[in-house]
């Protein structure tokens, strides 16, 4: 079920009332005779698909044009389509975030398993010392801190808030707030205040090879208050980490440089999100931050020479909680960064984030997490065992080295269909703006509708003498244009050129081939898999049926697949909010085995085998057949 204009994906059971998928997709609505149907508060907008009628015993009904029902008494028949409308939520639009989280993780959001945020305030009042009492300030504060938390934590406190500590005292009166912050093993005073501040911020990050993206966080609430993307701009030193850390051993200031490059591109971020939300740069006191141990390493300004050697040791894999003023960031100075763990040098908290947000870590049956970024990430097990492998994948997925691609962001083209009888093409960008360029989403839709109007062959060429005008030979190459100059907002056509599908399907192939060696290493095929979630840089508008019939995803049935999108950054906000689920990743982390891909042939051959639309075994996709295709063939929910 896609819930719009949130454009959350969320799998469903034939049966389950929207209510609760909704509920399901982060979503929750108003229901305010609890799901009576008396109120009408939960009413939203059904834009097609098939849906039951719990009050009319059960009547199933193919809706094709926007109709208004009551969420608590419409059930889920088929794929389904439903739009939510400001006044059903229960909390404002912007409450979401990017990446899915599963029902597993979503427990870290509500007590008994939430636990404390990574920074927190407390109000205090203090008794005034007097002759009776001359308790020193700070022993006062410990003592007032420790029976406020209700519990026996170690406390220590910034030297500079020492410093404040008695002038502030005696100008409020010995009636403060203080803010926390969640060392793990120990609490540490960073803030001292009037009782009443303006709300404590934290900030969700994804450092990722390619791009980093943020979210701002309400600490108190929990609310998501805004989101932003940049490319990483230590692009420039190399597409990938092994040639950055390269770069770094080879010259003197290298390390030094990478840092601040890195910081550069976090700091715009952070300024995005402080200009979106009005926000207060002091009032940003915890990060929580993914990435592989190469990024987490530039970030702490670590030698990672060791990453790129075998057996690709990670400097840290749970580095302590530091302080962002010492990394340069645009926050409270002293806000702790927190960064979650890795599980191997290659592997890094970007994937344990994902498989605390996914809920992969407590399911029963097997579950597949495959994160494709500059180098693709895959984890198949479940809560018993876990096993993950990398591989290079390339940023092509994310935007970098397509002359038209881009992150996702508005503008950014996420749908686009070719309609070789008229030459036309339909597109459908973020925001609905006028098109800038193409991101993940787009750039896999583009590959399988070329595929499907023979403008490349199953071998990713460009058909030269496809009849069209936007087949043309240029620079040494062909390329197709996939909007003209009038139709976007560059001023100039967008093409894809042959080098560029070449590094789409190479990227491919190589996330597969790894998933499929993983898979075949353990005994098992990807039809063992009960659930698959691909993230990464696609979103919850990936066609999954599309996906497959480029050979980015194995030939699963559709409900057997979310497109999770940025579970990195989903687990980064969970741990952001919630000292169990910092508990969980750091278990979750130990407990899941590397295997190294480098030395397999066996990955060799899978990737040579890989490297066709869909793949050149077609055997392994059965659906895929012209008598099995069905009228799923290029539907989508969301054109
Ligand atoms: S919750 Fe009251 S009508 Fe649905």
């Amino acid at each position: 079920v896609v819930f719009e204009p949130d454009d959350v994906v969320v799998p469903g059971q034939p049966g389950e009332l929207l209510l609760d998928l909704a509920g399901a997709a982060g979503i929750p609505l108003l229901s305010e005779c609890g799901g009576q149907g008396t109120c009408g508060s939960c009413r939203v907008l059904v834009q097609r698909g098939r849906v039951s009628f719990a009050d009319q015993a059960g009547r199933e009904e193919e809706i094709t044009a926007p109709r208004e029902v009551l969420a608590c008494q419409t059930a889920a028949a088929g794929d389904l389509v439903v739009r939510i409308p400001p006044e059903a939520r229960l909390r404002p639009l912007h409450q979401r975030i990017t990446g899915y989280l599963g029902p597993e993780a979503r427990v870290y959001l509500q007590e008994p398993h939430q636990g404390m945020p990574l920074a927190r305030r407390l109000a205090l009042e203090l008794a005034p010392p007097s002759f009776d009492d001359p308790t020193p300030d700070w022993e006062r504060l410990a003592m007032g801190l420790r029976h406020a938390c209700g519990a026996e934590r170690n406390l220590t406190a910034n030297l500079d808030v020492l410093r404040e500590m008695p002038r502030l005292l005696r100008e409020l009166d010995f009636k403060v707030s203080v803010t926390v912050l969640d060392e793990g093993w120990q609490d540490r005073l960073i803030a001292l205040g009037k009782p009443d501040g303006d709300p404590l911020l934290g900030l969700a990050l994804d450092i990722g090879t390619t791009n980093i993206k943020a979210e701002l966080v309400d600490l108190g609430s929990g609310r998501v208050l805004g989101g932003a993307s940049e490319f990483n701009a230590q692009a420039r030193y190399g597409e990938d980490v092994i040639s950055r850390i390269i770069w770094a051993q080879e010259h003197e200031w290298g390390a030094d440089e990478l840092q601040d490059a890195l910081v550069t591109s976090v700091n715009t971020v952070i300024g995005e999100l402080l200009k979106q939300t009005q926000a207060a740069q002091e009032q940003i006191v915890a990060v929580s931050c993914a990435g592989n141990a190469t990024m987490i390493s530039f970030r702490l300004r670590l030698p990672a020479d060791a990453i790129r050697r075998a057996p690709h040791v990670a400097p840290v894999g749970l580095p302590p909680t530091v302080q962002a003023g010492m990394l340069g960031l645009d926050t409270h100075p002293a806000a702790g960064v927190y960064c979650l763990p890795a599980i191997n040098g290659y592997v890094g908290g970007d994937i344990s984030g994902g498989i605390l947000a996914t809920g992969m870590f407590a399911a029963e049956d097997l579950r597949a997490l495959v994160d494709v970024g500059t180098n693709g990430e895959i984890v198949v097990g479940n809560r018993d065992w876990r096993m993950c492998c990398a591989c290079s994948a390339g940023p092509a997925f994310e935007g970098m080295g397509i002359e038209c691609g881009l992150p996702a962001r508005p503008g950014a083209i996420e749908s686009l269909r070719y309609e070789s009888e008229h030459d036309c093409v339909d597109v459908r960008t973020i925001g609905e703006e006028l098109p800038v360029g193409v991101c993940g989403n787009g750039l896999a839709e583009t590959l399988a509708t070329l595929l499907d109007a023979q403008v490349i062959d199953r071998a990713g060429n460009l058909v030269a003498e496809f009849p069209s005008p936007r087949m043309r030979q240029a620079d040494g190459e062909m390329q197709f244009v996939l909007l003209w100059s009038d139709q976007n907002a560059t001023g100039r056509d967008l093409v894809l050129r042959q080098s560029e599908i070449d590094n789409l399907i190479r990227a491919k192939a190589a996330v597969f081939a790894a998933l499929v060696t993983l898979l075949e290493e353990l005994g098992l095929s990807t039809g063992d898999i009960g659930h698959f979630y691909l993230a990464g840089a696609f979103g919850s508008h990936l066609d999954v049926r599309t996906a497959i019939k480029i050979g980015l995803l194995p030939d699963l049935p559709a409900e057997r697949v979310t497109v999770a999108g940025n579970t990195a950054l989903a687990g980064a906000y969970l741990t952001l909010l919630s000292s169990e689920a910092r508990d969980e990743i750091q278990k979750l982390a130990r407990a899941t085995t590397y295997m190294d891909l480098s030395t397999s042939s066996r990955f060799m051959e899978e990737y040579i085998a890989a490297q066709m639309l869909p793949h050149t075994n077609l055997e392994r996709f059965p659906s895929l057949a012209p008598d099995n295709a069905g009228p799923e063939w290029g539907n989508s929910l969301n054109r």
